[in-house]
């Protein structure tokens, strides 16, 4: 089977069919990872670039690592090292870059449709990143992988997007990803950080009291607050945010069931999350980052494959 796609540019553009291929590959890949030897020779001969326009630790290293496991040749470009510093712009550096004979995309980039553009422009498979406010799909996906691990199913889970959703990208892929794979949506936090018209938008429920969503849901995906997307202040503090909209092991162990309690990182601890939840029996943010590797690996395979 092949994708339907010759990039992934955002969930929104993925058939459930194409979903369902990566999350089986990726177990596949998993599978390798447990191994001793976690290497396989699938991209021998197929160079990538990271091209990082905006600060990453897990998506960077995850991509990378993917790449390496799949025997890829990898270059990694940050835009703040880069002559991006004297004035080249992003189709330049990507052309210049392409035509080191360079194979594949990986693109992390703070301006929302910024892989969109370049789709058009270049010949190149283009895998996103993370764009500006829009898409984040490799984190869905292995959101997805890592939700179905624990359920062994994604249709019908209960899943709460608590936190600041207008300006999370992850937010963004995981609601188009959960509501085509048939699972329940509610998104949970201040109304300022909630888009208006979501409801209608995504088909997904909104609660504005954190306990609410944690009472419906199986699991809680929390996100952190933006604030590098913010031109002005769009609730109080973080104190008052963290009192209203906290998760903290009090709130858990008042719930008369147990749930799932994950994160995309970075962390604010203490913010939306205390440390005892982060890193509690409730949590399975590491399993997550885990998770990623093999995803990554399963979208670079399948994306070069369509190539051939
Ligand atoms: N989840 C995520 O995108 O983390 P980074 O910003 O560290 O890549």
């Amino acid at each position: 089977m092949k994708l339907s796609t010759r990039h992934l540019l955002g969930i929104k553009d993925l058939t459930p069919q194409d979903i369902e291929l990566i999350l089986s590959t990726a177990a596949q890949f998993k599978d390798v990872l447990q191994r001793p030897v976690k290497k396989v020779p699938s991209l021998r001969d197929v160079t990538i670039v990271n091209l990082f326009y905006e600060n990453s630790t897990r998506t960077r290293i995850s991509f990378e690592l993917a790449e390496k496991r799949l025997s890829a040749d990898t270059i990694n470009f940050s835009a703040s090292a880069s002559s991006v510093t004297k004035g080249e712009t992003l189709l330049d550096t990507v052309n210049n870059i392409l035509s080191m004979k360079v194979d594949m995309v990986v693109m992390r980039h703070s301006a929302s449709g910024a892989p969109h553009f370049l789709a058009k422009k270049i010949p190149a498979a283009i895998i996103n990143a993370g764009d500006g406010i829009n898409e984040h799909p490799t984190q869905g996906l292995l959101d997805a992988f890592s939700m179905q691990e624990k359920f062994g199913k994604l249709a019908g889970l209960k899943v709460a997007i608590i936190g600041d959703i207008m300006h999370s990208r992850v937010a963004m892929s995981n609601m188009y990803l959960l509501k085509k794979m048939g699972a329940e949506v509610t998104v949970a936090g201040p109304p300022t950080l909630i888009p208006k018209h979501i409801k209608e938008a995504m088909g997904v429920n909104v609660t504005y009291h954190v306990k609410e969503a944690l009472e419906w849901c199986d699991v809680a995906n929390v996100l952190r607050i933006q604030l590098e997307r913010q031109d002005q202040p769009l609730f109080s503090s973080l104190r008052e945010y963290s009192l209203a909209y906290g998760i903290n092991r009090r709130l858990l162990d008042g719930l008369k069931k147990e749930i799932v309690i994950m994160h995309p990182g970075p962390i604010n601890r203490g913010v939306e999350l205390d440390s005892d939840v982060a890193d509690g029996p409730y949590s399975i943010i590491l399993n997550q980052v885990e998770n990623g590797v093999a995803v990554r690996m399963a979208v670079l395979y399948l994306l070069a494959n369509r190539e051939n």
